[in-house]
Formats: structure tokens, sequence, C-alpha cells
């Protein structure tokens, strides 16, 4: 396990992420697997999710059934992608904070989503249990995570043409802060941090530049729909998304409690124009454009 206090983000400032990866980059078929699989596991209704690395919010949207939904990432300008792409409703808070880091009172949520995040966290554990530290027990937690079981990976090792094996447990880092991990690694990360597995879905089984190429997306994501559905048997596609509980005897967040200043773990946070201030140490965390930043606090 990574011990780093402070382990290194994969910064996507001033990225064109959305544009060049999804709406340029051909992956119309992997986005509407995708919203398939979180059909199937996210709840009907819900009272506050938090979307951990929400990026350009481009699955906010299928989050409906929660009645406010946290938009949390490293990125104020992909926060600001996701506000310029969703608008100033009040059902969406946006704030940008390190997943290690989580400026939120313990308990504080019902529903959260990791997704295509866990393959840049460098302490997979470490970000999970923040994670179900502002959780409230009994909640949902839906995890996605990038296999280094996948098909391609295990035809490559066979033919020789990849040096790292598949199938063994630990995480491979194939390019620097970008990660593939097995699938029995993340369940176990999961159940020691308190989330236990519901149910397991395989996406993306097709993505083949070949076949994007020649068949029709829609059959594919019909294809996909189908086969997601063997994923508590087996894992061997390029992407899993796990639904878990929260459990354990946690606390739950009181009554208008919110967040908690990331220097001191207080929640003694009182907002101003521009700012919210820590009443305990004093730290004061900038607010601009409708993003609650608490990345760097203000100077004194
Ligand atoms: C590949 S993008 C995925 C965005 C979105 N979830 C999606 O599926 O379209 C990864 C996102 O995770 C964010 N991220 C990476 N490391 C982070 C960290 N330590 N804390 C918060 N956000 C992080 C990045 O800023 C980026 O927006």
């Amino acid at each position: 396990m990574n011990s780093d206090p402070h382990p290194p983000v994969c910064d996507y400032e001033g990225s064109t992420y959305q544009t060049e990866f999804w709406e340029k980059g051909g992956r119309d078929y992997e986005d509407r697997a995708e919203a398939v699989a979180l059909k199937r596991l996210l709840p009907s209704r819900g009272d506050l999710l938090l979307e951990l690395g929400a990026g350009a919010g481009r699955n906010t949207t299928r989050y409906e059934g929660y009645q406010r939904v946290v938009l949390l990432d490293y990125s104020t300008t992909q926060l600001q992608q996701a506000r310029a792409r969703l608008g100033n409703s009040p059902r969406y808070i946006y704030v940008a904070a390190d997943v290690y880091r989580l400026p939120f009172v313990d308990g504080l949520f019902d529903g959260a989503t990791l997704i295509r995040v866990l393959h840049h966290l460098a302490d997979g554990q470490a970000a999970l249990q923040q994670i179900r530290q502002v959780m409230r027990p009994g909640g949902t937690f839906i995890l996605e995570f990038a296999n280094k079981q996948n098909v391609k990976a295990i035809a490559r090792y066979l033919l020789r043409r990849q040096p790292w094996n598949p199938f063994s447990p630990e995480p491979i880092e194939f390019v620097e802060l970008n990660y593939n991990f097995h699938p029995a690694t993340t369940r176990t990360w999961l159940q020691q941090t308190g989330f236990a597995i519901q149910r397991q879905l395989t996406v993306s089984h097709f993505r083949i530049w070949m076949l994007k190429r020649l068949l029709p997306t829609g059959l594919l994501v019909s294809l996909d729909s189908l086969a997601q559905l063997t994923g508590n048997w087996w894992q061997f596609s390029p992407s899993v998304f796990v639904r878990t509980q929260a459990v354990g005897n946690t606390p739950v967040a009181s009554p208008g409690a919110f967040f908690k200043c990331p220097s001191c773990g207080r929640a003694t946070l009182t907002e101003e124009p521009s700012r919210m201030v820590c009443q305990e140490c004093q730290t004061a965390w900038p607010v601009q454009d409708g993003i609650y930043n608490f990345k760097q606090p203000l100077p004194l």
C-alpha cells in the first residue's frame, strides 16, 4: 500500500478531455454502454449524491433520481465546463478538491460514484477510505475501474507482446498515473474499506476499433448490454462497474452540516461573499464562479 500522505494528482487543469476524448474521439459506444450500466446500478431515488472526479459532467444528468448532486473534481476548468453544460441549478453543487482530502462532514452522502477516476489514483485504497467516511451507512457507492485482466491484455501477454501479467493481483501503472486493476484486488479493497459488493457489470466488451467502424453503434451497445449481465460471474472486459453498499455502524451527518475544513478537519466553515472561512483555524477557501475551491487556501 502507498503510504504517501499527499499522493500525486493527475492534473486535468486546462484539459480538453471532454471534447477531444469523448466528443471528437469516436467513443459514442463506450459512453452509451456506460449509460446502460449506470441505469442498471443506480437506485431509483436518492437524496444527495457525490460524483467524484466528475470532469465536465458527462454522467451527471444520469443521476436524475437524486435530489442534489455534488460534482467534485480537482480541476476547476473541468468544473467550469460542467457548469456551462448543466447550468446554475440549485440541484448541482460544484466543489474543487482532492479525492484524498474530501471537504465534507462524515456520513453526509447516501450516494457516490467514481467513474473513470480510480485509474488515475496512485493510492486507490486511501481514496476509498475517504469516500466511505463521507457516506451514510446503507448508501450506494458505484465504482468503475479499468480492468487489467481484459481479453486484449491476456492475448498480448500470451503472445509475449506485453511484459506484465494480467492475472497478477497488483495494479499495473502502464503510463505515469494511469493504472489498471485486477478485479479481485479491487473487490478486496472495497470490502476492507466498508463497502459490501452487491452487483458487478462488465462494460465495453467491444472496445475494438475495427468493430466500432464496421458495426452500427446501437448494435454494439445492445450486445454489450447483454454481455454486461455476466459481470457477477467473470470479468474480462476493459471496464468493470461495481455497485456496493456502505456497511458498518458509522455516523450520519447532523442536519445542516455539510462542509468541513480540509486544513483542521472541523465543520466550522461559514460562508461569506466569495469565500468560506473556518472559524476554528481561520483558513479561508475561495468561492469563485459558483465553485467552492478547497485545493489551496487564500493567503492570510
Ligand atoms: C478520465 S476523467 C473522468 C471524468 C468523468 N468521471 C467521466 O467519466 O467523464 C478523470 C477525472 O478525475 C479527476 N481527478 C483525477 N485525480 C483526482 C483527484 N485526486 N481528486 C479529484 N479529482 C481527480 C480529473 O480532474 C478528471 O476530471
